[in-house]
């Protein structure tokens, strides 16, 4: 169901009477094409105390990688990076204020303010104090900065480690990504052959894939370079056939919540294994609490959080996966803040933040894997087409960009994370969600 809203304010006669009456008016955002893969411009690298990303092969060295003009001072600067790593009291938790107070008017439209903190692990409170003041700041600005710019706070001691990070941030491909605190270990990453072609070589497997966000997730993975295998229920198969057809990928008609469901899932992958595992197939049935039946409860759970419980651990005891590889699940915001009606949805989801954080610590020693997740906002499919007109225009209003997300931004998301890079992404749960009010 198309926004037409967005496309009405994006005319002048749109523009002009929803000024006129006090409406909001959201900004088409820059998202990835193959004509305008990247953005172009100055990047405005500023810094707010001493920062220990400084040196010669540090941040700067790898902001210069991005591909955009990285400046001291700019004019219209498409993006931001205030580096705040240095921040460790209140003096030079200031500078990030007086960094930033007379540049954010003049940032790019759809464009990107990226302040970079230490980790929150010190014993020095003060320090802990004025890092988590970053918090609030980075979600404040956020929410007040509008004309689609994004703002996101990365936390990092290895600006290496977060190259593939820096690199999505500062794209189109992360247009709906903001409000968001994202963690950076320091593992070790080595940087791929091809940054346009990332999964080269790699094979990557997708729930759900038929259609909506999985059938977009398919479609980025192939287009960074993976081989697809596509898997949706049999009732599918036809268009499940069609979007593998059309990736070069093969199908996979399977329910994933049969009792062999893994067994057939290494049947059908290549001799050398699996590289990414995309938990992506879930389903609602929503009802309050206290007209939910058993039969609306039990399918809810099985699909979006036993199954994926019992194939990662198929594929993680088989060695399934390769050392390297990636899981990425799919959450929701519903399942970090609730939601009326959804309390077998959001039990499911918040079921998989919590094996997200409790797996990634062990599968990363232990299997050389990642485990993050993704929790989309109100995203454009079938499944909120069929929400009635007045909650679906409250969804896609109620987030600082004032619309809501496709399928390609949960995609793009999903690639990042996916990355060979990514190494140091780790346990995360990523929002897509144009900082949704929703649990925000
Ligand atoms: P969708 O309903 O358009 O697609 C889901 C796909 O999963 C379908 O092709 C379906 O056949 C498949 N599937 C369902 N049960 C399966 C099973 N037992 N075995 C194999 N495949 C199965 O849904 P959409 O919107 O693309 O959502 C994808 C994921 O994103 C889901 O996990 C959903 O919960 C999550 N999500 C979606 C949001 C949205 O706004 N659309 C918001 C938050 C999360």
């Amino acid at each position: 169901m198309a926004d037409r809203y967005l496309s009405f304010t994006g005319t002048a006669p749109g523009r002009f009477l929803t000024r006129r009456l006090g409406l909001p008016q959201p900004t088409a955002l820059h998202r990835w094409s193959a004509e305008h893969p990247s953005f172009t411009g100055e990047l405005l690298h500023l810094g707010a105390g001493k920062s220990p990303l400084d040196g010669p092969d540090g941040l700067a060295a790898v902001l210069a990688r991005t591909g955009l003009a990285v400046r001291a001072r700019s004019e219209r600067p498409v993006a931001v990076v205030l580096d705040a790593t240095g921040v460790t009291d209140i003096d030079t938790l200031a500078e990030v204020h007086a960094a930033l107070h007379p540049v954010v008017r003049s940032v790019a439209r759809s464009g990107r303010v990226i302040v970079l903190g230490a980790p929150l692990a010190t014993a020095d409170h003060h320090q802990a104090a004025v890092q988590q003041a970053l918090e609030g700041f980075v979600r404040s600005l956020g929410k007040e900065i509008g004309r689609g710019i994004t703002v996101t706070l990365l936390r990092l001691t290895d600006a290496n480690a977060a190259e593939s990070t820096l690199r999505f941030l500062l794209s189109p491909k992360s247009a709906y990504v903001s409000g968001q605190v994202i963690g950076i270990g320091g593992a070790e990453v080595t940087a791929p052959a091809d940054w346009a072609l990332p999964l080269a070589g790699r094979t990557a497997l997708v729930t759900g894939a038929a259609r909506g966000i999985g059938e977009a997730v398919a479609a980025t993975l192939a287009r960074d370079g993976a081989r697809v295998v596509c898997l949706d229920v049999p009732g599918a198969a036809v268009e499940l056939e069609s979007v593998a057809g059309r990736l070069g990928g093969t199908a996979l008609a399977l329910d994933i919540t049969a009792p062999d469901a893994g067994a057939r899932i290494l049947a059908a992958l290549p001799s050398d294994g699996l590289d990414v595992l995309v938990h992506n197939a879930g389903i609602t049935r929503d009802r309050r609490l206290v007209n939910m039946a058993a039969e609306r409860w039990s399918p809810v759970l099985d699909v979006n959080l036993a199954s994926v419980l019992r194939t990662t651990d198929a594929l993680l005891s088989a060695g399934g996966l390769r050392t390297g590889g990636r899981i990425v699940a799919t959450a929701s915001i519903a399942g970090l803040a609730g939601n009326a009606g959804q309390t077998n949805y959001a039990a499911s989801k918040a079921g998989v933040a919590g094996l997200v954080r409790a797996l990634a610590p062990t599968a990363a020693p232990e299997h050389g894997v990642t485990v993050n997740a993704v929790a989309p906002g109100f995203i454009e499919t079938k499944m909120t087409a069929a929400v009635p007109l007045f909650i679906r225009e409250a969804g896609r209003r109620m987030n600082s960009l004032g619309q809501g997300g496709l399928p390609v931004d949960v995609a793009e998301t999903t690639a990042w994370l996916a990355h060979p890079a990514s190494g140091g992404v780790n346990g995360q749960v990523v929002r897509v969600c144009g900082q949704s009010l929703l649990g925000a």
